[in-house]
C-alpha cells in the first residue's frame, strides 16, 4: 500500500500542528494511502555537521534517532512536514531533520525524489508565510512533487485545540491532503 509520512514538529504532544496533521492524515487515509503521524516530541534533533559520511554510511552518522524516521521516509511515496510558527520561522529542530534528511537523499539513492508532499505552517497570528517558504526549500531541491490547495497551507491557533475554530484553514488542509493522495495515485498508475 502507498504511504504518507507526516512529520510534526511541535513539542505539544497533541497540540495544534499535531491536530492539523491528524486531519491531513484521515482525509489521505480515506483515499486509500497508510499514513504515519511522526512526531518530533522527546527527540532532541541535531543540526548538521558536515561530516560528509551519509554517502559511505548510507545514512546519518549522527545517532540521535533520525535516521529511524529517514528509513520510514524511504519506505514511503508521500511526505508532509508540520510545523508551528516560532518567531516568524519554523521550529529549529525541525529544520536541521529536513537539512539532514535531504542530505542524506542527494548522498545516497535520491529517495526523496518524485516523493509528493509538502510543509504546512501553525501559528497564532504571523509568520505563516515566511515559515512555509523556508520548509518548501527542502521540497523544490530535493526533486519532490508539491501540489497547491485553495490557500496557502497555513492553520492559525495559540492554544491547543483552537485550530480546530480555524475552518478555512482545516478546509485548505484537508484539500491538500487530497491532492498529495490523488497525484500518488496518479503517478503509481
Ligand atoms: C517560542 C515561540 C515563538 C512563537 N512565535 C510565533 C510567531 O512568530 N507567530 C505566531 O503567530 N505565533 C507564534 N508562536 C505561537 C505558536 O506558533 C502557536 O501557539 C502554535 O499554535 C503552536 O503550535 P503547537 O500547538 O503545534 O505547538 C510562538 C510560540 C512559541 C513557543
Amino acid at each position: 500500500m502507498k504511504k504518507v509520512i507526516l512529520l510534526c514538529a511541535s513539542p505539544r504532544p497533541s497540540g495544534n500542528t499535531y491536530q492539523v496533521l491528524e486531519e491531513c492524515a484521515s482525509v489521505i487515509e480515506e483515499e486509500g494511502l497508510e499514513v504515519e503521524i511522526i512526531p518530533l516530541v522527546g527527540k532532541r534533533i541535531q543540526s548538521c555537521i558536515a561530516c560528509g559520511r551519509c554517502s559511505e554510511l548510507d545514512e546519518c552518522s549522527l545517532d540521535d534517532g533520525l535516521n529511524d524516521i529517514i528509513t520510514k521516509i524511504r519506505g514511503a511515496e508521500g511526505f508532509i512536514v508540520g510545523s508551528p510558527v516560532y518567531f516568524g520561522t519554523a521550529r529549529g529542530d525541525v529544520m536541521s531533520a529536513l537539512q539532514r534528511i535531504g542530505y542524506v537523499s542527494m548522498a545516497t539513492d535520491n529517495f526523496l525524489s518524485w516523493m509528493v508532499g509538502g510543509p504546512i505552517a501553525v501559528a497564532r497570528r504571523g509568520g505563516q508565510t515566511s515559515t512555509l517558504q523556508e520548509m518548501l526549500m527542502f521540497y523544490l531541491i530535493n526533486d519532490m512533487i508539491v501540489p497547491g490547495s485553495t490557500y496557502w497551507n497555513m492553520v492559525f491557533g495559540w492554544a491547543p485545540g483552537d485550530v480546530q475554530d480555524d475552518d478555512e484553514g482545516m478546509k485548505t488542509i484537508r484539500r491538500f491532503g487530497y491532492n498529495v493522495a490523488s497525484l500518488i495515485k496518479k503517478i503509481s498508475e
